[in-house]
C-alpha cells in the first residue's frame, strides 16, 4: 500500500506547520519539516518547541528521537524527498490594508515547484483568499520542472491554539478541495486513519474548500460579537449577560459555545481573517455581502475601549495609577499575544499614564517583546502587591480560581475589572470589592 511509503513534508513550522508535522509523524508517516529560519530548524531538530502548545513538545520529542520527524531549511532536500507537501506558512494582514499578505504562500509554492524532482502533490493548509488555489496552480505550472507531475489541492486547517494536537488528530471534519480524483485518493490515504476513526471528510472544489475556512471563522467572530453587542445593551439597561447567553445557548440551534461576552476576540486568526475576507469580497465585487463583518470588527474593538473607560471611572484619573494586569495572551493555554485584546488594553492604559504590571502564565515573554514599556512579573502576588486596580483579562484557570479572601491578603486594592466575566461578582462585592465587567451595568 502506498500509505506506508508516502513521505510527507510540511513547509513552514509555526503554530500550524509544527503541529501538522508532529501529528503526521504520530500517524505513522516519515515527515520532513521546512522552515526558512535556521534558528527555528535548529531548535525543532533538538526537539525544542519555540512556542507554548499543550501536548506538542512531547509529540515533537518522541518523533524527533525516533527519527521519523526531521527538519531542514533546504527546498532541494524537500523537493527531492517528499510525495505530499503541505504548506502551512503564514498569511498575515498586509500592512495598512485588510487584505492578506500572500508573499509567503507564493514564495513557498514557487520554491517547492522549482525543486520537486518526482511526481508530487502540494496541499495548501494556510488560510487564503478564495481563488488562491487556482492562481497557485498556474504558478506551479510556470515553475515546475518538465516531466514531473505536480498538482495542487487545498486542505484548510481548523485547529485552535491550545488544542492544536487534539484538533489535528481528531478534528470535527476534514475538508479537501481538489480538481482530480487521483489527488482526492492521495488525500484520503493520508487521512485514512482519521477517517476510519469516524472523522467526516468533505471532498469538494477549490473555492468551496477555501471558503469553508473563512466562513467558519467569520461565523465564530460573529457569534462572539453578537453576544458582545448585547452586553452593550445590558451595560445600559441592566440584566445579566451570562444568564442571557446560557438561556439562548440552550436552544440547540444556537448553542452555548462562543457566546462568552468579554473583551472580544483576538489572536492570529479571527481578526485578520474577517478583514481579509472583506477585502477579497470587495475585489470580487461582493463587498456588500460581507459588510456586516465591519460591524463585527467594530463591536469587537469597542470592547477594548469599554475596559479603558471602566478603569477610568473606577480610579478617576489613570495618570500614575498602578494597574495589575492578569493575563495578556489572547486566550488561556497560549503564549500568543498577536492582536491580543488584553495587551492592547494594557497599552492603551499606559498611553494614558497608568503604570502597568503584567503577569501571564505563558505570555510574558512575547508580550514584553511587543510592549516593552510595561513591567512584567512572575506571579499574581507580585502583580497585585502595589496595585490600585486589578484587571483580569485572560481567563487562565489560575485567575478563574482567585477568591476575594485570597487576593485581599495579597493587595490593598479593592477594585477589579473582570474582563472575561469569570468571577462571581456578588461574592467579591460582599467581601468589600468593587467589581466591574463587560456586560454589567456599572
Ligand atoms: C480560531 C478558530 O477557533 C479555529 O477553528 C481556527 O482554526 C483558528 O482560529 C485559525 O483560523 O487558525 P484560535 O485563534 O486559536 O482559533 O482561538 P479561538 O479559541 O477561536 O479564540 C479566538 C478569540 O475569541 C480569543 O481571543 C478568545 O478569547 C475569544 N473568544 C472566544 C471570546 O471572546 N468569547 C468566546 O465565547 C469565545
Amino acid at each position: 500500500e502506498k500509505r506506508e511509503f508516502m513521505r510527507i513534508t510540511v513547509i513552514g513550522t509555526g503554530y500550524l506547520g509544527a503541529t501538522h508535522a508532529a501529528c503526521m509523524a504520530e500517524l505513522g508517516y516519515e515527515v520532513l519539516g521546512l522552515d526558512i529560519d535556521p534558528a527555528r530548524v535548529a531548535s525543532l531538530s533538538e526537539g525544542l518547541l519555540p512556542f507554548h502548545e499543550p501536548g506538542l513538545p512531547e509529540l515533537l520529542r518522541k518523533h524527533v528521537k525516533s527519527g521519523r520527524l526531521r527538519f531542514t531549511t533546504s527546498y532541494q532536500e524537500v523537493g527531492a524527498w517528499g510525495d505530499v507537501h503541505f504548506i502551512g506558512v503564514g498569511t498575515p494582514q498586509r500592512a495598512g490594508a485588510g487584505a492578506a499578505d500572500m508573499s509567503f504562500v507564493d514564495a513557498a509554492t514557487t520554491s517547492l515547484a522549482r525543486n520537486i524532482t518526482k511526481d508530487a502533490l502540494i496541499v495548501g493548509k494556510s488560510t487564503v483568499p478564495v481563488g488562491t488555489t487556482r492562481r497557485l496552480k498556474s504558478l506551479v505550472r510556470e515553475n515546475k520542472r518538465p516531466g514531473v507531475r505536480v498538482n495542487l489541492a487545498w486542505n484548510p486547517e481548523f485547529l485552535r491554539e491550545g488544542f492544536a494536537v487534539v484538533d489535528t488528530l481528531a478534528p470535527d471534519r476534514l475538508v479537501i478541495g481538489v480538481d482530480s480524483p487521483e489527488d482526492e485518493k492521495i488525500l484520503r490515504q493520508v487521512y485514512a486513519a482519521a477517517v476510519a476513526g469516524g472523522v467526516p471528510l468533505i471532498s469538494t472544489d477549490f473555492e468551496t474548500a477555501e471558503l469553508v475556512k473563512v466562513a467558519a471563522n467569520a461565523f465564530l467572530a460573529t457569534k462572539i460579537s453578537f453576544i458582545n453587542a448585547f452586553s452593550e445593551v445590558t451595560e445600559v439597561i441592566g440584566g445579566d449577560i451570562r444568564t442571557l447567553a446560557d438561556a439562548i445557548g440552550l436552544d440547540a440551534r444556537i448553542g452555548r459555545r462562543f457566546l462568552n461576552a468579554g473583551i472580544g476576540f483576538g489572536g492570529g486568526c479571527l481578526p485578520k481573517d474577517i478583514r481579509a475576507l472583506q477585502a477579497r469580497a470587495a475585489e470580487l465585487g461582493a463587498d456588500r455581502s460581507m459588510r456586516f463583518l465591519d460591524e463585527m470588527d467594530g463591536i469587537n474593538l469597542r470592547r477594548r475601549e469599554r475596559v479603558v473607560d471602566l478603569a477610568r471611572v473606577m480610579v478617576g484619573s489613570l495618570s500614575q495609577t498602578r494597574i495589575a494586569v492578569l493575563g495578556v495572551a489572547f486566550k488561556p493555554n497560549s503564549d500568543d499575544v498577536r492582536d491580543s485584546p488584553a495587551l492592547d488594553i494594557a497599552d492603551r492604559l499606559a498611553d494614558e499614564g497608568a503604570q502597568i504590571c503584567i503577569y501571564d502564565p505563558a505570555g510574558n515573554l512575547n508580550a514584553s517583546r511587543r510592549s516593552p514599556q510595561h513591567n512584567y512579573v512572575l506571579s499574581t502576588e507580585d502583580a497585585v502587591k502595589n496595585a490600585d486596580l486589578i484587571l483580569l483579562l485572560t481567563e487562565w484557570d489560575e485567575f478563574k480560581a482567585l477568591t476575594p479572601e485570597g487576593l485581599s491578603a495579597q493587595t490593598g486594592a479593592r477594585k477589579i475589572i473582570d474582563g472575561r466575566n469569570v468571577l462571581q461578582a456578588k461574592a467579591w462585592e460582599d467581601s468589600g470589592w468593587s467589581v466591574a465587567s463587560p456586560g454589567r451595568r456599572f
